[in-house]
């Protein structure tokens, strides 16, 4: 299945292929590993809920709270956001003769043609995983916070999703007509809000924290991050990230200064090759505009690596300390190397790989911020790196867990295994039986939904998924089905059977020799990871499926 349609910006923080190294990894044991001691300096709440309140947040030109009002002035929504507002304190999608609006965590907000929101998406923001200390993603953050230690660095939890489509892509140098930004890729709120696609999306705010707090030399953000997406065992629309910076003040003696953090930074036992080393072409560039300094960037650059260097080799050591010591000698030293990479803030860009199963890895994405970003913080003539991890990609290596579902399990079975501080394998408690049933469809040849934002002026076009989370219901404005793409059945699917599907894979695809009708059919895996699914439940479910297949694509099923 297609996965990657934005280049970098996507693939840092997927966990493909873990599903497979996770397998390999051998049986349970049970360690308190030595960053354990720190966690008492990071677990504090408080500090963590300061960020929002202390920095002076000026890339919110669009406050939430505010646009809820704003559009109640047009006096339109009035009712439906008064709904909204009263409707208790659960996130909620609501439809009336007015519109359709959604209560996401307190703060009412107004549908409108670029909404694709779902109510089976909405059900999970504000669990915070990362908040739960015996949880394995809370596990894995304070291993990677401990590598970056306060009061240097500062760990910042951001509990609320919804940020401005100014913060998520405008801010950090998104093109307007890039992939990411397309609604069958992103969750839309509104045309001016949407669910984070990414932890980036705060570095404006974190760089002015820093601003204002300077005797804080970097930060670590933790967050929950939204992405439509194909189904299989290690996506799932809502993943963890965890997003680092670090930058240097203005200063004669700069270049020394970095040269003495870099040779300060203790040595790891990865055998490390950089591939990644030349800014001199195109292909990796230097920021000539802003006239960076060389001799600093290859600093920065050379600081940044090592740094993540510690992070591998910290989780490396954690997850051996795990195992029997029998199997621990068979590993030999873990071997990792840096390839260049593009991200449109930062540059020059790297993605660090490692060996894994034979092959290569992607763990994370980095490099050296654009200074624009810089100054736009206030951080004048300031020089410094930012690095970006899916914390589900390094738990699930981690703790052996197998299905990406089984972070998101209430099952007392799987949380039960884990405490904090620790790094444990998981052991499954059941495989229930897989039923796979398959659907077969002929698509319209109308212009496909995936279109980004703004590169398309047709009101109709993908419209269907802006029937938000209950697909049952079109949108209000729509007037014909929208054209079919591939997230769009994902999205159906986690709506009817939520995780319940345990992958979907395209099986069959052709086009008709006379009528050039193109024909799919994809083959749906519906596994419980808690008990046996009964037939009749699964026939029900499925028929679900596709009678909304029909009613909102069009499509003709065979
Ligand atoms: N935000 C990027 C992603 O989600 C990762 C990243 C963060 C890359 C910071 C560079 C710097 O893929």
């Amino acid at each position: 299945m297609q996965l990657v349609k934005t280049g970098a910006f996507v693939r840092a923080a997927r966990a493909a292929k873990v599903a497979v190294a996770a397998a390999r990894f051998p049986a349970p044991a049970f360690v308190q590993s030595r960053w354990q001691s720190s966690q008492a300096q990071t677990q504090d709440a408080p500090d963590e809920q300061a960020f929002p309140e202390q920095s002076v947040d000026v890339s919110r030109e669009v406050d939430p709270a505010k646009t809820a009002a704003a559009s109640s002035k047009h006096g339109r929504h009035s009712e439906l956001e008064k709904k909204l507002q009263e409707s208790g304190p659960e996130n909620k999608i609501i439809h009336d003769t007015e519109g359709s609006g959604a209560k996401i965590l307190g703060t009412p907000y107004i549908f409108d043609e670029t909404s694709n929101l779902s109510g089976s998406i909405l059900s999970l923001v504000g669990r915070n995983l990362y908040e739960h200390p015996d949880h394995p993603i809370s596990i894995t953050r304070k291993l990677i916070e401990s590598c970056f230690e306060e009061p240097t660095f500062k760990h910042f939890a951001m509990n609320n999703p919804v940020v401005t489509v100014t913060e998520n892509f405008d801010t950090l140098g998104f093109p307007k007509d890039h992939p990411g930004r397309s609604r069958t890729d992103t969750y839309y709120v509104n045309s001016t809000h949407l669910l984070r696609t990414h932890t980036s999306a705060h570095e404006h705010s974190a760089f002015t924290w820093l601003n204002n707090n300077p005797s804080s030399k970097g930060y670590t953000i933790c967050a929950d991050v939204y992405r439509r997406d194909s189904i299989d065992r290690s996506h799932f629309p809502v993943f963890h990230q965890m997003e680092g910076a670090r930058v240097w003040a203005p200063n004669a003696d700069r270049a020394a200064l970095i040269e003495s953090d870099c040779n300060n930074m203790p040595k790891t036992s990865l055998q490390v090759e950089d591939q990644a080393t030349d800014f001199s072409t195109d292909a990796n560039p230097f920021q000539p505009e802003h006239e960076h300094n060389h001799e600093e960037v290859h600093l920065v650059a050379r600081h940044l690596k090592l740094s993540l260097e510690q992070v591998i080799d910290r989780i490396f050591q954690a997850s051996q300390a795990s195992l029997p010591s029998a199997a621990r000698s068979s590993f030999g030293p873990m071997r990792a190397r840096w390839i260049e990479a593009y991200f449109p803030f930062t540059s020059p860009s790297f993605e660090l790989e490692v060996a894994w199963s034979g092959e290569w890895l992607e763990l994370l994405g980095c490099g050296v911020t654009q200074q624009a970003i810089l100054e736009r913080a206030g951080l004048k003539n300031h020089i410094g790196w930012a690095w970006g991890v899916g914390i589900e990609r390094f738990a699930m290596l981690l703790f052996g867990i197998p299905d990406i579902r089984l972070f998101w399990s209430t099952d007392p079975r799987f949380l039960k295994q884990f405490t904090r501080g620790k790094i444990t394998k998981f052991e499954p408690f059941s495989k229930y039986p897989a039923c796979y049933k398959d659907i077969a469809f002929w698509i319209n040849a109308t212009p496909s939904a995936s279109s980004p934002i703004g590169a398309t002026t047709s009101s109709t076009s993908g419209v269907a998924a802006a029937a938000g989370g209950d697909a049952t219901k079109a949108s209000l404005t729509e007037t014909q089905p929208a054209a079919f793409h591939e997230n769009d059945i994902m999205e159906v699917l986690r709506d009817v059977a939520g995780s319940l599907v345990e992958d979907v894979k395209l099986v069959d695809e052709f086009v008709h020799p006379t009528s050039g009708r193109k024909s799919l059919c994809y083959r749906i895996n519906y596994r419980s990871l808690e008990r046996t699914l009964t037939n009749e439940e699964v026939n029900g479910l499925h028929e679900e499926v596709a009678r909304r297949m029909k009613g909102l694509f069009g499509v003709e099923l065979r």
